[in-house]
């Protein structure tokens, strides 16, 4: 295997025209004292993994005990649950010792988060769906990533289990006992450390690849950054039309976004502690490394025909150009997405009225009013109704790539 460094394949990359010419990354230099840990130290999150986790998985899939765990795991769900019984002793050990908040959880703020994601549940299925989903597929490390394991080649049945996660942390009862988000979050944790062991063994990964090892601490926090900083800023951004949301909402979102990375098994000492450290990490990690990639064009064309297969009451081109508008036109070229000016003219009048009314702070109803709600409802029972799939999809660990 290769061992290149990150910087030098893209810089090399952009050189060649493999990759879009991106500003080259930087070396790390987001000070951990603006983190959760607030310890004033530079450690490059790229090169952190999951030292926890990663070893108990390459145990478990070298003595192909992956299936008759997937099997054991299908009766645990909440997180009240008990562990399932018959897991191998180390699983289990692991299982106990994770299977806790951190000590910094704060349960008003979650409550207050649980409460802010159901009164904004409506924008944040639309903002998560075509917007984080799509954006998702420009960050080329993710892209390939998933495209190249083993789900990759069932983007249905994958965004069903990512949906479940989704459904999950946006439930009211998320982090307590009745809820499922810490089981399913500890499921996704052993995931991503299962394709650490799995994609470095794929030719077609390594083909493409700038890093022998995939999932860092620091690619986490990009794909962070593309959810729960993203959502957040469009969500002030509508603001402008009349959105309301408090500081003390906002701060509770970041709080359960920093709970939700701390069980993935980001360590404290990268997790942002406040909006403003997330900004400035977001400013580094993502906006420079979004690119577009064979494979993630495929993927956001996989996506997005995902979502226009069920009736929204709205034309393809209405879609992909809704898409556009939530992430940029550049996103949009990168991905391929046609262009609909009609459609476009539609939104950027229409969009904002739409919020103007349902927020109350226009007495108008546009007349576009109806088109738009039956979008965004369409949107949102896409996503609570599991990806039209009538039960949650249980998220199972890979036993293997995509084929290649
Ligand atoms: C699997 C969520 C970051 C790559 C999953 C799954 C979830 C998930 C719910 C299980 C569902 C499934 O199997 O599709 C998240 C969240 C992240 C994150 C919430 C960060 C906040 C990343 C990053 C990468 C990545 C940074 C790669 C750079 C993958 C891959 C799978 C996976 C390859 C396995 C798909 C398979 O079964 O083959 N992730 N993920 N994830 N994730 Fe992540």
């Amino acid at each position: 295997m290769q061992n290149l460094s990150r910087r030098s394949v893209l810089t090399l990359g952009a050189a060649l025209g493999l990759v879009a010419a991106t500003e080259t990354p930087k070396a790390w230099a987001w000070s951990s004292a603006n983190s959760i840990a607030g310890t004033d130290t530079v450690t490059d999150p790229w090169e952190v993994w999951d030292d926890d986790t990663d070893p108990l998985l390459v145990s478990l899939l070298d003595n192909n005990q992956v299936p008759a765990v997937n099997e054991a795991f299908k009766s645990w769900s909440r997180n009240g649950d008990p562990l399932p019984s018959g897991l191998p002793p180390e699983l289990t050990a692991y299982l106990n010792r994770v299977n806790t908040l951190p000590s910094w959880a704060d349960p008003v703020k979650l409550d207050r988060a649980a409460k802010f994601n159901k009164r904004m549940s409506m924008y944040l299925f639309l903002l998560y769906g075509l917007g984080s989903g799509i954006m998702s597929t420009v960050i080329p490390r993710e892209a390939r990533n998933v495209y190249w394991s083993e789900g990759g080649a069932d983007m249905k049945a994958r965004a069903a289990k990512t949906f479940t996660y989704g459904y999950d942390l946006n439930t009211p009862d998320a982090f307590k006992p009745t809820g499922y988000f810490m089981v399913t979050s500890h499921k996704t944790r052993l995931t991503h450390a299962a394709v650490r062991h799995l994609l470095p063994q794929s030719p077609a990964w390594q083909a493409v690849t700038d890093h022998p090892i995939p999932i860092s601490n620091g690619d986490i926090l990009i794909t962070f950054h593309s959810l729960g900083t993203y959502v957040r800023r469009k969500l002030r951004e509508w603001r402008n039309y009349g959105l309301r949301m408090s500081t003390a909402e906002e701060e509770a979102y970041l709080h359960m976004w920093q709970v939700a990375l701390h069980l993935l098994g980001v360590r404290d000492e990268f997790i942002p502690a406040t909006w403003a450290a997330a900004d400035e990490q977001s400013e580094y990690v993502l906006t420079p490394l979004l690119a577009p990639t064979r494979e993630g064009i495929d993927l956001a064309d996989i996506l997005l025909s995902l979502t226009s297969s069920v009736d929204l009451g709205v034309t393809k081109g209405f879609q992909r150009e809704f898409s556009r508008y939530l992430l940029s036109d550049q996103i949009g070229d990168w991905l391929r997405l046609p262009r609909h000016p009609v459609s476009r003219g539609v939104i950027e009048v229409g969009w904002p009225a739409y919020i103007a009314f349902r927020e109350g702070t226009s007495p108008i109803m546009p007349g576009t009013f109806t088109m738009f709600d039956r979008f965004v409802r369409g949107l949102a029972m896409l996503f609570l109704n599991n990806g039209s799939s009538p039960t949650q999809t249980p998220i199972t660990i890979p036993t293997r790539n995509r084929p290649g």
